[in-house]
């Protein structure tokens, strides 16, 4: 258990619709951009992290744990989240192999019993709650020597990410995009994080360069931007970073 204790809830702000961006952006255009991030991720994931089946750990799963990164049978996903609906869902749909309600950095599990920890799309969120410290050390104990933590999340480099910050900071996030907990990261705070929970060596890319709000014509243009998100110095300046931080052998 962390000794840490969160400042607020454990669980995500609940999320407004009637808000600026999403009266503006049509489904088609999100999901368009939604696709091309899980094929990146797919593709970054096969490339780099050398784990080719094994126990993935889920935190913050939501309704997506990581399928799309972590297929069967090769990877048997146990998805954790503090929200019980989001833990049914999963259930019913058999979205995982198991499914279990816990707060990430609190999590009564055994040591060293995953090949990979996946936080995706949720250390934005705790961000808002506490520390990120908690989660680094809890990934680094749940590891097996060899595995990896792989986060995927907003970076605070990439010019949405600022502006994102900056509407956190004067307090108008809800009526622009209808939450206030969404945190955007800095790739040096990603790495800091890795590198002091033991975690290293550590390699940081960008998923995309892109955003889901962006007309598809945009995106289009855009796209062939995202081939040099592995590039040291073009990585963290990515919309949204993928970082792998492993348990030495
Ligand atoms: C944006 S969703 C991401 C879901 C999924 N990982 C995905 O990629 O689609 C964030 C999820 O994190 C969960 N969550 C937020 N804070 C959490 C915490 N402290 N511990 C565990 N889960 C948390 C929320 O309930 C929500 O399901």
């Amino acid at each position: 258990m962390s000794a840490s204790s969160p400042s607020r809830p454990a669980t995500s702000e609940p999320y407004s619709p009637d808000n600026l961006l999403d009266r503006v952006s049509r489904r088609s255009t999100l999901e368009r951009q939604y696709a091309h991030m899980m094929a990146r991720e797919r593709a970054l994931t096969q490339r780099r992290l050398g784990v080719q089946r094994g126990d993935v750990l889920s935190v913050g799963a939501g309704w997506h744990p990581g399928r799309h990164i972590f297929p069967s049978p090769e990877f048997r996903i146990t998805a954790v989240d503090s929200d019980p609906a989001k833990v049914a869902g999963i259930r019913q749909t058999n979205a995982a192999d198991a499914a279990l309600v816990g707060v990430a950095g609190q999590l009564a599990l055994p040591p060293a019993s995953f090949d990979v920890v996946l936080y995706r799309l949720v250390l934005h969120h705790i961000a808002f709650q506490g520390p990120l410290t908690p989660c680094f050390t809890e990934a680094a104990r749940l590891l097996r020597p060899g595995g990896a933590l792989v986060a995927i999340e907003p970076g605070a480099w990439h010019p949405v990410g600022l502006g994102l910050a900056l509407a956190n900071r004067v307090g108008i996030a809800p009526a622009i995009h209808g939450t206030p907990d969404d945190v955007p990261l800095s790739p040096r705070r990603l790495l800091v994080e890795a590198h002091a929970a033991g975690l290293w060596p550590a390699e940081l890319h960008a998923v995309t360069y892109t955003w889901r709000r962006l007309a598809p014509a945009l995106q289009t243009a855009l796209a062939p931007l995202d081939e040099l998100g592995s590039r040291s110095r073009a990585a963290p300046f990515g919309h949204t970073l993928l970082l792998i931080a492993r348990r030495t052998p």
